[in-house]
């Protein structure tokens, strides 16, 4: 049968929401099912990598054989993908990270009080993937996703530059049938060379295409 095509390679994958603590019983969040990063997960085991998940609170099971490492916010993913990633061939970010978090987590659960008004200061969480690019042992690979609803191609490129990625997986959410909470997804891959389309697949389909890509970037780095 076909050669595993990532044997000895070390992949590691964001995946999942994060949850920023407000008190002891709230959170903030998002509607990240997981399941594109568990798909990764899946297709980088297939291919015989030694897989790391990093995954926030998802409702999945982790595929046979993968290490699986559970955080919730995002600082505790940040400090996870640091030190996995450190001297890995491949780094994917599929996880939908919460862009702000509360300044403070109170330490006892906050009481309503008589204005009905509530103001709730935030602040910005890392950028994991940016991170991760510029760490003095980079991944030989970093690939990004980017979830638009408009000008897809456009913004996942200067996603590209901005957070010194090489590949993007593009996605338009503004789409219902695809993306977020689906089973399947239609995505752009976006790197220097150009754009490739990939046709709407089930989001394991999606997983094994990007990790042949992933694969043959390795490939071609080992070449020259
Ligand atoms: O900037 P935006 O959130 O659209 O970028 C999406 C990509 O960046 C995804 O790969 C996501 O996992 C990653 N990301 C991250 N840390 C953040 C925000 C996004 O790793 N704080």
């Amino acid at each position: 049968f076909a050669q595993q095509k990532l044997a000895g390679r070390r992949v590691v994958i964001t995946a999942g929401p994060t949850r920023e603590p407000i008190d002891p019983v709230r959170f903030l969040s998002n509607h990240s099912s997981g399941k594109m990063g568990y798909a990764l997960a899946r297709a980088a085991m297939e291919q015989g990598a030694e897989t790391v998940l990093i995954s926030g609170p998802v409702q999945l099971t982790p595929p046979d054989g993968v290490v699986l490492i559970k955080v919730e916010t995002a600082q505790e993913m940040l400090a996870a993908a640091e030190q996995q990633a450190a001297g890995a061939d491949v780094f994917i970010g599929a996880a939908a990270v919460a862009d702000y978090r509360p300044v403070a987590c109170a330490d006892q659960k906050l009481k309503k009080t008589d204005t009905t008004d509530w103001q709730l200061p935030l602040t910005q969480n890392p950028d994991i993937i940016a991170s991760v690019a510029r760490l003095g042992q980079r991944p030989k690979m970093v690939i990004g996703f980017a979830a638009e609803t408009e000008r897809v191609a456009e913004h996942a490129r200067s996603k590209l530059t901005r957070k010194a990625l090489d590949l993007v997986i593009a996605n338009d959410v503004s789409r219902p049938d695809i993306g977020f909470n689906s089973d399947h997804n239609a995505v752009l891959l976006v790197d220097v060379e150009g754009d490739t389309a990939l046709p709407m697949a089930s989001k394991h389909v999606v997983a094994q295409h990007i990790v042949a890509a992933a694969a043959e970037w390795l490939a071609k780095g080992d070449r020259v």
